[in-house]
């Protein structure tokens, strides 16, 4: 596994949590390389439950170095109370090491994305609020404030100063909501930079050093492809590149260092927010995978919306992601279905589609060319190999395999960490 990315290949909350703490416990570093605590990554352990925004992953382990990359967006304050929570747990967040390039969310951040929200009415993405896309607009607007600069106090109330002049003006003059005070944002912030002090560090070095010395790194995604601001359902995307090209900016090493990228899945597939989901399923099929797979957010409590695996969408993230294997999880939601669908195709005004479309009218009008699979009846949460597996599930796995092109390297009967086989 030496550099093994690992990204979500739908619309998010694949299980990417789960995969990336499963391969942290062989891993010496775990990275995160872009968003911020929009992510929910959820990690079972026998009772234990796990909820992580932004800390990656390998936490758990105290032989792993968790590190924030220079692609993340980072709420200091949420960063904090999530390293306490873990230090309350018996999880010594100690080792995490913060990359000093990585951009702040600020209070403005979150503030700006409820009121921009708003503002949209019916059209809003219906984000996470939690800042990400405002943040994100600062950095590549070049006015951005970066963990580093939290160490230099005289830049820091500089940017600070620039920020809030630009920023005090849209949310009074424009939004029509309150500006706000420098004051207790400096000492607010102040705070944060002594307590963040020990933890930041060259992150991109480290992660490169990793690597020449052959130790094992995950790059831990987060949302998905069809989120990824370049390549997914855009505007109804978040602001970064969860896709794999992402783990390279975000962290700052190069193609060549990375060994393989572990597309992680749904047996089925969810979407939470607003944009166009072709294989979406309005009714009691869709509402008893919800029942069943428990699909509400881990960071808001929406509820998920759901639908039928697309196979369209799914080739489509092995093509922009560079995947080379893929990992199906949660397929034990799906025991009980007399048919389980696979979406091969989409079919619009009679033009069919059998890769993902260019023009993106053509994914809130089609309709889905479904494959009918013979379901199973077995509650198939024991499943430790595809032997234990009922015929009907395995054939679903092979014909997804033949159909993405890639292998299925991994399948997943529950989200406990020990309810996951590789297939031989
Ligand atoms: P992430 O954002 O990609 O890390 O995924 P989330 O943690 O937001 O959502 C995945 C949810 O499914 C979590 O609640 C997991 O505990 C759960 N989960 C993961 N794998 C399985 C599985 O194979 N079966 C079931 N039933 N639940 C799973
Ligand atoms: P993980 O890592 C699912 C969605 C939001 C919204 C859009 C933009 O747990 O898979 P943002 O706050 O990022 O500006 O919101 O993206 N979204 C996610 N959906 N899983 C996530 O993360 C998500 N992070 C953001 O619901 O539609
Ligand atoms: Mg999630």
């Amino acid at each position: 596994m030496p550099a093994t990315v690992v990204i979500g290949a739908q619309w998010g909350d694949e299980g990417k949590g789960k995969v990336a703490n499963l391969l942290a416990r062989d891993a010496d570093v775990v990275v995160r390389y872009q968003g911020g605590n929009n992510a929910g990554h959820t990690i079972v352990i026998g009772d234990e439950k796990f909820a992580l925004s932004l800390v990656p992953s390998g936490v758990i382990y105290p032989s792993v170095t968790p590190v924030i990359g220079n692609g993340c967006v980072v709420d200091p304050g949420v960063l904090l109370e999530e390293m306490a929570t873990l230090r309350s747990r018996g999880v010594d967040p100690d080792h995490l090491r913060l990359s000093g390039n990585a951009h702040l969310i600020m209070p403005y951040h979150r503030k700006l994305d409820a009121v921009k929200e708003r503002y949209l009415g019916r059209n809003q993405i219906g984000t996470t609020r939690k800042g990400i896309g405002p943040a994100y607009t600062d950095k590549y607007s070049r006015q951005g404030i970066r963990v580093q600069d939290l160490f230099d106090p005289g830049i820091f109330r500089d940017k600070l100063e620039d920020a809030l002049r630009e920023k005090n003006q849209i949310l009074s003059r424009v939004y029509n909501t309150l500006p706000m005070d420098i004051e207790p944002i400096l000492d607010e912030y102040a705070g944060y930079a002594e307590a963040l002090a020990p933890h930041v560090t060259d992150a991109s070095l480290l992660v490169w050093t990793a690597i020449r010395e052959g130790q094992n790194v995950v790059f831990e995604g987060a949302q998905g492809t069809l989120l990824d601001v370049d390549h997914g359902t855009y505007p109804f995307v978040t602001s970064s590149n969860p896709t794999s090209g992402g783990a390279l900016t975000g962290t700052g090493v190069g193609p060549r260092d990375i060994d393989a990228v572990l597309g992680i899945a749904k047996a089925y597939i969810t979407r939470v927010g607003t944009g166009p989901f072709p294989t979406e399923l309005d009714d009691e099929i869709g509402a008893r995978m919800v029942e069943i797979g428990g699909e509400f957010g881990t960071v808001t409590g929406r509820r998920r919306r759901c639908g039928w695996l697309d196979m369209v969408a799914l080739r489509y993230a092995v093509r922009v992601g560079g995947i080379t294997e893929l990992a199906i999880m949660k397929l034990d939601v799906l025991s009980g279905f007399p048919t389980v669908r696979i979406a091969t195709a989409y079919e619009d005004g009679g033009e069919r589609f059998d890769d993902f479309p260019r023009q993106q009218r053509v994914l809130y009008r089609c309709t889905p060319v479904y494959e009918d699979h013979e379901g199973w009846e077995e509650d198939i949460s024991g499943a430790r190999s595809m032997d234990d597996l009922p015929k009907a599930a395995r054939s679903y796995l092979e014909r997804i395999e033949e159909l993405a092109g890639v292998p299925v390297t991994m399948v997943s009967v529950g989200p406990d960490r020990e309810a996951t086989f590789l297939p031989a």
